[in-house]
């Protein structure tokens, strides 16, 4: 899949500027919408937590065209993941958060086109991260209903 980078740069330029209110917002909108994963934070030092987090995406962001760079560093934060207790099924939470926000903080500049190019990008992370995350097979296996 080839992600649309110079889309993703721009939106990001003007996000970038905004760092205590995208997270504060993000955060606000992952607690509301997916309480269940309130617990995986029940410990961490929000503030603290809000910063690495916007760390990882302007490395992300930065990295796009470093491919390589990227793989590795995402799959050693899927490993670490693991220790933090969040699951496969955690990830799309964190997804529909994060659009969430920037559709909040860009308004009339977040196009169908962009919201696409960032469920691309965020789906390139999370599969990236899953790799380095090695959960046993038990897990992976899709929920039976
Ligand atoms: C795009 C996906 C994600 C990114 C970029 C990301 C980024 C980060 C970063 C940079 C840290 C700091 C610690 C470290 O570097 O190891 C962290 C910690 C953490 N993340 Fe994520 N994360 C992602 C997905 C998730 C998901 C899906 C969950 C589950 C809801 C989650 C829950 C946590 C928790 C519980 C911690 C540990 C907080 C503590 O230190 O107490 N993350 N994340």
């Amino acid at each position: 899949m080839s992600l649309k980078i110079d889309l993703l740069e721009q939106s990001f330029e003007s996000v970038k500027q905004r760092e205590a209110e995208f997270t504060t917002q993000f955060y606000a909108n992952l607690f509301s919408d997916y309480p269940i994963v309130k617990p995986l934070f029940a410990n961490t030092h929000m503030e603290e937590q809000g910063k690495k987090l916007f760390a990882s995406l302007v490395l992300v962001v930065d990295a796009l065209r470093k491919p390589e760079v990227l793989e590795n560093a995402l799959k050693g934060l899927g490993t670490r993941h693991v220790q933090y207790g969040v699951l496969p099924q955690h990830y799309p939470m964190v997804g529909g958060a994060l659009l969430k926000t920037f559709e909040a903080l860009l308004g009339s500049d977040w196009t169908p086109e962009l919201k696409q190019a960032w469920i691309d990008a965020y789906g390139s992370v999370t599969q990236l991260m899953l790799e380095g995350a090695d959960y046993p097979s038990e897990i992976l296996k899709p929920v039976e209903t």
